[in-house]
């Protein structure tokens, strides 16, 4: 059975796509799927779209229609937490809605019908992924010539990352989203805006999933201009090389 590979923009995929063999393109419920296979694993390529919505229908697609056995999402994300920079990489162990209130019905991002805020990711998916992540950032400075603004060398992270349907693109948002989360419990280390819905999905048909995101702004007042540029020249990178690796370890 075939593993699925989630990315949210283009630039995202199209490193992995020029190593995809026997490819061949499947249109379904207004999708482009990719199928073929990666260091002879059979997978899916598929872009997940922006937002909670288009990721959960993109998900649902894959598992009802293309009968995957496991989700991998990779992609981008603002990082919030303490001590996680830009072109660092954050591998969710398991999400929360940051836009999710339903109070005072449910408490303050309580997933309706699931009684509880978080999502955990599949444990050794995630293990895997993580150990891809570190691969790739010590080795992201010598590959690409990648160097931290702050001096240290890159650093794979694991922890709770907030999806939501929104750029955080001010650093009063950043801060006031962080410390509300914070104060409840949730130490959010990054934020984006498809992966709380995929691992719904996930979570409703037994599926694994698990999830990585580079770094590509701090989701402050520079965002706009930090994620456009590192789209183009780093995040497609990253992600050809962490699921390369990733996949071997299948
Ligand atoms: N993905 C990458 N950066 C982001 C940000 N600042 N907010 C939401 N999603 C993102």
């Amino acid at each position: 059975m075939s593993t699925a590979i989630l990315s949210a923009l283009p630039e995202e995929q199209s490193s992995l796509l020029q190593h995809l063999a026997h490819p061949h393109r499947v249109m379904h419920a207004g999708r482009a799927f990719w199928c073929g296979e990666l260091h002879d694993r059979p997978v899916v390529l598929a872009l997940s779209g922006i937002g909670k919505v288009a990721a959960a229908t993109t998900a649902t697609a894959l598992i009802e229609h293309f009968g995957v056995a496991r989700i991998v999402f990779t992609g981008v994300a603002g990082g919030v937490g303490d001590g996680v920079h830009r072109g660092d990489v954050v591998v969710a162990q398991d999400y929360v809605q940051h836009d999710m209130d339903a109070s005072p019905l449910f408490p303050r991002w309580e997933l309706p019908g699931y009684a509880c805020s978080r999502l955990a990711c599949d444990t050794a998916l995630t293990a895997m992924l993580f150990e891809a992540a570190n691969l790739c950032v010590t080795s992201a400075s010598g590959l690409w010539g990648l160097k931290t603004i702050h001096g240290d060398a890159h650093r794979a992270h694991r922890g709770l990352v907030a999806s939501g349907d929104r750029f955080v693109s001010t650093a009063h948002e950043s801060e006031r989203l962080r410390t509300a989360l914070r104060d409840a419990g949730h130490d959010v280390l990054a934020v984006e805006m498809e992966g709380a819905a995929v691992a719904q999905v996930c979570h409703d048909y037994g599926l694994p999933f698990a999830a990585v995101r580079t770094i590509s702004d701090r989701a402050d007042d520079e965002a706009h201009g930090d994620f456009s540029q590192f789209v183009q020249t780093v995040a497609s990178r990253y992600a050809e090389h962490m699921v390369l690796s990733f996949l071997q370890k299948l």
